[in-house]
C-alpha cells in the first residue's frame, strides 16, 4: 500500500518538468518573399488568422504540418522542443508570428529559435534532413578545460543515439566530471522517420564538436536541431544517465506494481477464505453423510443373517421353498418367527450381504423402517431390470437422478415402453402385450407411496390373471429431482394426459 504514496512524487515531477522558460530566443531565420506576380496567387490571405490557427495546433500536439492554396501551395511545419509545455510552446510561436510579420508572402523562410521552430516553402521538402542552407552557430566564449570537450562528445553521441528511438525524436543527456558538466538536446522534426532523422543527426553532431572549445554550439539542420552547452538550458529535464522519462516509468512502474500487488493480496484473501468455506461445509457434508451411512449400516443389519439361520429357514435351500430365480440368485419362501420382524410372512432373497440401495424403498433408506411394501419396491426394481435387460445401478443417462424406474416411468407416460423392452427377449411381439403388463406391474410395485403398492399376493394375481384389469400406476420415488433437471412442467400435465390414454 505504502508505494501508493509514489504517486505524489509522480504528480510533483510532471510540474516541475511544466514549469519553465518558453526559450524565445532567436537562433536564426531565413526568409524569401515571393515575386509579386506569384504574391498575387498566394493561398493565405489573412497572415495572423492563419498564424494564430497554427499556434491553437501547435499548443496542443507540440507539432503541425500542412499544405495550403489550390494552385500556388504553400508547405508549413513547425515543431515546439519537447520539453516546453503546452503554454510555453505557444508563448514562443508567438515570437515566431513576430518575426515572420515581415515577410509574407513568403516563398520560403525558416525561423529557429531555442523553444520552437517553423518552415515554409513554396514545395514539399518532408523528406529533407539536410539542406544547403543548413547552419552551425557556435557560442563566443570557451571553456578550456579538456575534460569539457570529452563530456562534450559523450553527450552528443548518447543524445545523437537515442532521439531517433524515441518517437518524438527528442533526447536530453548531462555529463559531469570534476566539477564540470555539459548538456546536450537533440530534436528532430517530426516528418522524419528514423533513419532520416538518425541521418540528420549525425551530420549536426560533427558539425557541433567542430564548435569545441566553445562553452555552446547549435547546429540547425533542415530536418534536424542540435544543441550543446556548459549550462542547463532544457527545462528541469533531468540530464543523468535515468534521465526523465526514465524516471517517471520508473514511478508508473512501481503505482503498477503496488496496485497489481493489492489487487493479488485482495484475490489470495478471497481465494483463502473461499477454500476455508468449502472445507468448513465439505467437512460438514461429510460427517452428515457418515451418520447417514452409520444409519444405513445399522439398519441393514437387520437383513443380514447367518448363513446358518437362513439354511435353517429355507430348509437347507430345498427346491420346495424356492420362489424364483432373480438377479442375485435363488428366491426361498420362509416364514421367519424371529423376533425383530413386524411381518412374519416374507420372501426374503437369499443373497447376503443385500444389493445396495439401488432395490431400497425410499421410506427405508429414509427411516430404516422395514415392511413388506419394501420388499414389494425390490420386487418391483427387480422385474422392471429383468424386463428391460438392465440394471438398476449400471443405467447409463445424461441425468444422474435417472434409473431404470424414472426412466421407465417416463416411457409408460409416452406410451413407448416398447422402446426399453430388452431387445435380447425373443417373441417379443407375440409376448407384447404380456411384456407390458409386466411392466405395468413393475411401476405398481415401485410407486412412492407405499400404501398404493401392491402386496405380494394381489402382486402374483395380476401376473396370473391377465385380463383383469390393473389399476393406474403414480409416481415412483426421486422423481422430483429428475423432473426439475428435465423440464419442470412436463411432470404432471403428461402425466394425466397418460392416464387417459391408457384407460
Ligand atoms: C483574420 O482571422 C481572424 C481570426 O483568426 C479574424 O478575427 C480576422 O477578422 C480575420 N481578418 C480578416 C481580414 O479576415
Ligand atoms: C518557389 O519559389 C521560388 C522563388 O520565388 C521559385 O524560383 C520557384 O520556382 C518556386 N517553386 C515552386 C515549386 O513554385
Amino acid at each position: 500500500m505504502e508505494n501508493l504514496n509514489l504517486i505524489v512524487p509522480l504528480v510533483i515531477l510532471i510540474s516541475v518538468v511544466a514549469r519553465a522558460d518558453p526559450r524565445t530566443n532567436m537562433v536564426e531565420h531565413f526568409c524569401e518573399k515571393m515575386t509579386e506576380k506569384d504574391a498575387s496567387k498566394f493561398p493565405i490571405h489573412n497572415y495572423s488568422g492563419f498564424m494564430d490557427g497554427l499556434k491553437e495546433q501547435l499548443g496542443r500536439d507540440k507539432y503541425v504540418s500542412c499544405t495550403i492554396g489550390p494552385s500556388l501551395k504553400v508547405y508549413v511545419i513547425s515543431q515546439c522542443m519537447e520539453d516546453l509545455s503546452d503554454k510555453e510552446c505557444r508563448v514562443c510561436f508567438s515570437q515566431i508570428i513576430n518575426v515572420l510579420a515581415n515577410c509574407f508572402p513568403a516563398s520560403s523562410a525558416r525561423v529557429y529559435l531555442d523553444g520552437c521552430f517553423i518552415r515554409l516553402e513554396n514545395y514539399s521538402f518532408h523528406e529533407e534532413s539536410i539542406g544547403s542552407i543548413d547552419v552551425t552557430k557556435c557560442g563566443q566564449d570557451t571553456e578550456p578545460e579538456q575534460v569539457f570537450k570529452e563530456l562534450v562528445e559523450e553527450v552528443i553521441k548518447n543524445i545523437v543515439e537515442k532521439a531517433p528511438m524515441d518517437e518524438r525524436g527528442f533526447a536530453v543527456f548531462k555529463e559531469t566530471r570534476n566539477g564540470i558538466s555539459a548538456y546536450g538536446m537533440a530534436t528532430c522534426w517530426r516528418n522524419l522517420d528514423k533513419d532520416m532523422c538518425s541521418e540528420c543527426l549525425n551530420e549536426a553532431a560533427s558539425s557541433t564538436t567542430s564548435c569545441l572549445p566553445s562553452v555552446e554550439g547549435r547546429v540547425l539542420n533542415a530536418g534536424c536541431f542540435l544543441r550543446y552547452s556548459h549550462y542547463q538550458f532544457a527545462n528541469n529535464m533531468q540530464f543523468s544517465k535515468n534521465e526523465s522519462h526514465a524516471q517517471i516509468w520508473l514511478y508508473i512502474t512501481y503505482a503498477i506494481s503496488a496496485v497489481i500487488i493489492c489487487i493479488m493480496a485482495i484475490g489470495l484473501g478471497f481465494f483463502v477464505g473461499k477454500v476455508t468455506y468449502r472445507k468448513m461445509v465439505f467437512r460438514k457434508m461429510q460427517k452428515e453423510s457418515e451418520m447417514d451411512l452409520s444409519a444405513l449400516h445399522k439398519s441393514l443389519q437387520f437383513l443380514q443373517f447367518k448363513y446358518s439361520t437362513l439354511e435353517r429357514a429355507t430348509d437347507s435351500f430345498s427346491e420346495s421353498k424356492k420362489l424364483g430365480r432373480g438377479g442375485f440368485g435363488e428366491i426361498f419362501k420362509r416364514i421367519l418367527g424371529s423376533p425383530g420382524f413386524a411381518q412374519a410372512r416374507n420372501p426374503i432373497r437369499s443373497a447376503p450381504p443385500l444389493p445396495a440401495h439401488w432395490y431400497m424403498a425410499p421410506e427405508y433408506i429414509v427411516n430404516g423402517r422395514l415392511t413388506e411394501k419394501v420388499d414389494v419396491y425390490s420386487f418391483g426394481v427387480l422385474v422392471l431390470e429383468i424386463v428391460s435387460g438392465v440394471q438398476n445401478n449400471k443405467f447409463q443417462s445424461e441425468n444422474c437422478f435417472e434409473t431404470v424406474v424414472t426412466n421407465t416411468w417416463k416411457h409408460f407416460q409416452a406410451n413407448t415402453e416398447s422402446e426399453i423392452i430388452d431387445k435380447s427377449m425373443k417373441n417379443m411381439e407375440e409376448y407384447r402385450d404380456e411384456i407390458e403388463r409386466v411392466v405395468w406391474v413393475g411401476l405398481l410395485c415401485t410407486q412412492e407411496s407405499l400404501v398404493r403398492r401392491p402386496t405380494m399376493t394381489s402382486i402374483v394375481q395380476m401376473l396370473k390373471q391377465k385380463d383383469t384389469p390393473l389399476p393406474l400406476p403414480s409416481r415412483p420415488p426421486f422423481m422430483d429431482e429428475w423432473m426439475e433437471l428435465m423440464s419442470p412442467s412436463a411432470g404432471l400435465a403428461s402425466r394425466r394426459q397418460s392416464l387417459q390414454k391408457s384407460s
